[in-house]
């Protein structure tokens, strides 16, 4: 069966970004239509632990915006555009204070203060939270003004293709998860908040079905422009043991606390990376320490380290890391007592979608927002940016698409345009050929194996010869069920994008932030963002300038140049 949808604006993800732009773009007036391909209000937003980000100085008066975006900008390694590290970081403080007025329930003192923790490498506390489930917490809030909005949803709806005609969006086809119906949906504008592409890794922090880049794909494929694909953060603290939790986040928020890192002799480590700030050192310098350790045989059993907070209180400890506490109980560890046994895990997508501030990608009407757009973070994002970004930016997509909606007609979806979308779509699946999800693995392995914490060229080449094999394979696959559709769609676009950030992994000659290359380990003078365009079905790849900061920013960035570390080999 086939259904018609007809929308002002269509936002495919309905986790916090996907649910704070349809939130602003209702409010200026747009019909909105938000569509996600999971279950009602399972988004992956809600595994977002440690908290969000907003220099409101209720801790440290000294904090501001400028120094928060400092942080940021040093931190990535200066590969962030400035101007939307400014946008996040001076739109952050109203948008965690609109929160707490629509109800979300972050940690307060006594005279009703927000409590503000530490995260990695920020200079101030300006982490605000809930335990650590601040990211359910943030959807159980965005949902309730959803419907209270009474904003249209589709749930379990996989967007399978783009339909762009022109040069311009025009809307998307869906393939109902339930039932296999599709869906064609027709906007003005359409906003992809579909999430990252971190499930492109064996060992990931995001559950084994989302986050395979989707809708970074789509985009690419429909002709926008993406940057900075390698750029991929690995988070210093997933869980190693029992293997079925391999990559399972431990929160940041473990150390923003106190937690220490030790390696199997005891020794704690960090004293020989970044002597001064120690755990809470930049997310690409932990993560780096703690492979090393584990690679020089001084890693646990189930090849980790340890993770300890037991010197808190065990109150304490249960009152700030509930979901720590739970998630360790569960497999036999009382983190009050006990030691976690932790690992890198893939955790975010810093390369993206390129946007101009307000979303709007270099195809018309198409705009972007949150994980699966690139040029906030840079080189390696600061724990607790990311749900501050979707809340910011949500907020600005949602009114620009709103205003551009209304000065645009529906162009109406072609029959001719669903054939060819659909025989797009059934071109690659047979009853013979490789079970998708056996690519899936496949390419997952690929990926942990060659395009890793530690690159270097030969590893990266040999790593693209083999997902190219993998391209190969996946020319045709076994496809019996709707599941087994979703799956082929999905091993398609992770092909894609596995090849893009290995080439891009390949191009950028240079060590930065998340991206390590054993065989090049200085950083360029200037920063660069790499970029590539679809152009008939080939990569086009090249170099720009990241802007330099201005004004205020620049004056501060000045005296902090970016960190010297060591690392260890
Ligand atoms: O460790 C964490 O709680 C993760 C936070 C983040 O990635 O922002």
């Amino acid at each position: 069966m086939l259904r018609r949808h007809i929308t002002d604006v269509l936002i495919i993800g309905t986790g916090a970004a996907g649910l704070r732009t349809a939130i602003e773009a209702h409010d200026f007036g747009a019909k909105v239509l938000l569509l996600g391909r999971c279950k009602h209000g399972d988004a992956h937003t809600n595994l977002a632990t440690g908290g969000i980000n907003a220099a409101l100085a209720t801790m440290d008066k000294k904090d501001n915006w400028l120094i928060h975006a400092a942080d940021t900008l040093r931190e990535g390694q200066f590969l962030a555009d400035p101007d939307f590290v400014e946008t996040l970081c001076r739109n952050a403080p109203a948008a965690v204070k609109e929160l707490v007025k629509w109800g979300a329930r972050f940690a307060k003192d006594k005279r009703g203060k927000l409590i503000q923790r530490f995260f990695g490498a920020h200079a101030y506390r300006r982490t605000c939270f809930f335990g650590d489930q601040t990211g359910k917490e943030i959807m159980r809030v965005l949902l309730k003004q959803v419907e209270k909005r009474k904003i249209a949803v589709l749930d379990e709806i996989y967007i399978a293709k783009l339909i762009v005609k022109d040069g311009k969006e025009k809307g998307a086809l869906g393939i109902n998860m339930r039932n296999g119906d599709i869906e064609i949906i027709n906007s003005k504008v359409t906003v992809l908040a579909t999430g990252g592409y971190s499930r492109l890794y064996a060992r990931s922090s995001s559950r084994p079905f989302e986050n395979f880049g989707d809708g970074v794909a789509m985009a690419f494929d429909a002709g926008a422009e993406l940057m900075d694909l390698e750029m991929l953060q690995f988070h210093p603290t997933g869980m190693v043991w029992p293997l079925h939790m391999q990559g399972v986040l431990v929160t940041e928020a473990v150390r923003g606390e106190g937690g220490i890192l030790t390696n199997a002799k005891g020794e704690r480590f960090m004293k020989n990376y970044d002597p001064e700030r120690m755990e809470l050192s930049a997310r690409d310098v932990v993560a780096r320490a703690n492979y090393n350790e584990i690679a020089h045989h001084r890693g646990t059993k189930h090849s980790g380290v340890w993770l300890d907070i037991s010197h808190k209180n065990a109150a304490y400890i249960k009152k700030r890391l509930p979901k720590m506490y739970a998630q360790f109980k569960q497999v036999g560890i009382d983190i009050t007592k006990q030691k976690m046994e932790v690992a890198p895990t893939a955790h975010y997508s810093m390369g993206g979608i390129r946007t101009r501030l307000d979303g709007q990608t270099k195809i018309k009407n198409l705009f972007a927002v949150g994980e699966c757009t690139g040029d906030i973070h840079g080189a390696n994002r600061l724990g607790g940016n990311s749900l501050a970004e979707t809340i910011v930016f949500g907020k600005i997509t949602g009114r620009a698409a709103a205003k551009i909606s209304k000065k645009t007609n529906v162009d109406e979806i072609e029959t001719e345009e669903i054939n060819d979308a659909m025989n797009k779509i059934k071109k690659f699946q047979g009853k013979g050929g490789v079970k998708p999800s056996k690519i899936r693995e496949e390419l997952q392995k690929i990926m942990w194996n060659h395009v890793g914490i530690i690159r270097d060229g030969k590893n990266l080449e040999l790593g693209l010869k083999k997902l190219q094999i993998l391209e190969n394979k996946s020319i045709k696959m076994k496809v019996k069920n709707i599941q087994d559709l979703i799956d082929a769609l999905d091993a398609k676009n992770m092909v894609l994008l596995a090849k893009l950030v290995a080439e891009n992994a390949l191009l950028r000659k240079e060590s930065r932030g998340a991206h390590y290359r054993k065989d090049y380990k200085n950083m360029e003078k200037h920063a660069r963002h790499i970029s590539e365009i679809n152009v008939n079905g080939k990569s086009r790849f090249y170099y720009k300038r990241t802007p330099k900061p201005k004004g205020g920013l620049k004056e501060l960035v000045k005296k902090q140049d970016v960190r010297k570390y060591n690392y260890v080999e």
